[in-house]
């Protein structure tokens, strides 16, 4: 087994899973402000501090995804924390994508950036100390308009270019093509799409030479859309992903990776429960685990406050819900 191999499957080992805090600076400042906290590159920082310099992360964690401005700050002990997470145990990877912007050919869907230059990139942070990397692309459900073959096409494309440099750099690729939640679409058209776009996806990575035993997929559940009436309960969310999964990705990735997409702490713990139970009943091939941002974070938030005296209640809090979150992954 190669050591890229090794290394994706610790990532995805149960009952350990990924935390998402690669939010970008715009990302970052609209989720403080939403629970009231004004922001400034000191604030991110602290922010960071109160989830990455937790105790007892380790218990829970196998990895984290970092921002770019996080992967060279500090924490309060003055350690670069790509250096204290890596001393603990848990693999510091970083966000390599330059974020996304319009399709020209469809305009109101969405295309990532940052091929440009990105070899040179990864061989600087494989050199700092990343031991893997993420790139998102977002797929946008619009009734039966949206997606569009040509976007699924595209960003399948760039996410198995990344995928390729990625490797060739030494660093595991984490591909994610979310599919977006938001919309009134319902939970059959977001099965739907999720199978296109995974077999789109794996088809261009099989063209392009991508070894999928060193890579993890990181993927959207099959939930119905934000705006659409339905609650989807977990068996139901379950099947459905299960299924999409099962038809369209092979068995020889390392393994799979859930993104919360703003389903609550409890939604996103329950589904998680039902689909890794199923897939167990079902002898999934590929181990599954969470890497999840709000999910994680929005509990924890909401105690802290931006403020140094709830510092230890929110990790509490955040703690908590790991717990919860690891044993869902456990499927039992
Ligand atoms: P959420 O779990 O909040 O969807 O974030 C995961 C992620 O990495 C989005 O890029």
């Amino acid at each position: 087994m190669t050591d890229l191999v090794a290394t994706a499957r610790a990532l995805v080992a149960s009952p350990k899973g990924i935390l998402a805090a690669d939010e970008s600076v715009p990302t970052a400042t609209k989720r403080l402000a939403s629970y009231g906290i004004a922001t400034s590159k000191e604030m991110r920082r602290q922010y960071r501090e109160l989830f990455l310099n937790a105790p007892r992360i380790d218990e829970y964690l196998s990895g984290v995804i970092l921002h770019e401005e996080t992967f060279n700050q500090k924490g309060n002990d003055k350690r670069l924390f790509r250096e204290s997470l890596a001393a603990r145990g848990i693999a510091p990877g970083i966000k390599v994508d330059q974020g996304t912007e319009p399709f020209p050919e469809s305009p109101e869907e969405f295309i990532t950036n940052g091929l440009m230059g990105l070899s040179e990139r990864l061989a600087a942070l494989k050199s700092s100390g990343a031991i893997f990397t993420k790139w998102r692309a977002v797929i946008r459900i619009d009734g039966d308009i949206l997606p569009t073959a040509s976007a699924i096409h595209e960003n399948a494309k760039r996410l198995a270019n990344y995928a390729k440099e990625a490797q060739a750099a030494g660093l595991v690729p984490i591909l994610e093509p979310e599919v977006l939640r938001e919309g009134k679409h319902s939970r059959q058209r977001a099965k739907a799409v999720l199978e296109d776009v995974l077999s789109t996806l794996f088809s261009v990575i099989e063209e392009h030479a991508v070894d999928r035993a060193g890579l993890i997929l990181k993927t959207s559940m099959a939930l119905s859309g934000s705006d659409n009436r339905h609650t989807d309960i977990p068996r139901e969310v379950a099947e459905d992903t299960v299924d999409a999964l099962i038809k369209s990705v092979p068995s020889q990735i390392a393994g799979i990776a859930f993104l919360s997409g703003g389903q609550g702490p409890d939604a996103a713990t329950d589904n998680l429960a039902a689909i890794t139970q199923l897939a167990h009943e079902r002898q999934a091939p590929w181990p599954l685990t969470f890497s999840y941002a709000r999910a994680l974070q929005d509990e924890a938030l909401l105690m802290w406050q931006g403020k140094e005296e709830n510092v230890p209640a929110a990790r509490e809090a955040f703690l908590t819900r790991l717990a919860k979150v690891s044993t869902a992954c456990g499927g039992r």
